[in-house]
């Protein structure tokens, strides 16, 4: 028996592209990776990411959410194959479906979320669009415990990028999605190494993250 400590075992949820449920595998790769994704479930059959994770050998299923009645129908659907996969952590990558209360408190602590804004500002959708149109000069990504509410719960870390001038919605969010594929795996390891406590809503635990920090040269 080896004494290494046993990896956690994650499911990515994923609706479409999957890049960062992709960052998360290229991550896990690594033998001193304290999680393994064992796991890719997603509500579209057709979504990119489903292919990749299974040109990668990973364990990938897909529940279409149209071909259930309700939400809660659809959720003890993928409740089972979390179960039946005993499944640790749960990672939301790019997963366009709202869950439910009862969902999210079943796995209260042990759910992330990647946002592509910097929380709590701009929560919801079309967040580079909303940036820009701000006219903000910091825009970025946040990775976070899922709570009830959408977009909510405590931070467990961020990265900043510039919002430059000639920046469109495409080219901000290209910026933003490359730290995503950055903190998502470093947040990832951060939960499953068990190094995180929560505390009157923050996180506390997670070290020191300077080097997502982006300081405009002045
Ligand atoms: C990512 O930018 C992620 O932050 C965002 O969807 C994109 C999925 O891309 N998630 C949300 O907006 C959730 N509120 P991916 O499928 O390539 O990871």
């Amino acid at each position: 028996m080896s004494n290494e400590p046993k990896k956690k075992r994650v499911a990515a949820l994923i609706s479409g592209r999957g890049s960062n449920m992709a960052s998360l595998i290229e991550a896990a790769r690594a033998p001193d990776y304290p999680a393994e994704i064992a796991l890719v479930l997603s509500n579209r059959p057709d979504a990119a990411g489903l292919a990749f994770a299974r040109a990668q050998e990973i364990k990938s299923v897909a529940l279409d959410h149209k071909a259930y009645v309700n939400r809660a129908d659809f959720e003890r659907a993928m409740q089972a194959v979390l179960v039946e996969e005993r499944i640790d952590l749960v990672c939301l990558a790019g997963f366009m479906r709202l869950l439910t209360a009862e969902f999210v408190e079943a796995w209260q602590g042990k759910m992330l979320n990647i946002h592509p804004a910097l929380l709590p500002s701009y929560k919801g959708l079309h967040t580079h669009e909303r940036a820009l149109a701000d006219g903000v000069k910091i825009h970025g990504c946040t990775v976070h415990y899922v709570a009830t509410d959408m977009d909510a719960g405590p931070i467990i870390a961020q990265a900043a990028v510039p919002v430059l001038d000639a920046d469109t919605p495409d080219t901000l969010g290209a910026r933003v999605l490359a730290r995503e594929h950055a903190i998502y795996p470093h947040a990832l390891r951060l939960a499953a190494e068990g190094a995180l406590r929560i505390e009157n809503g923050r996180v506390l635990g997670g070290g020191d993250s300077e080097g997502f920090l982006m300081a405009p040269a002045i």
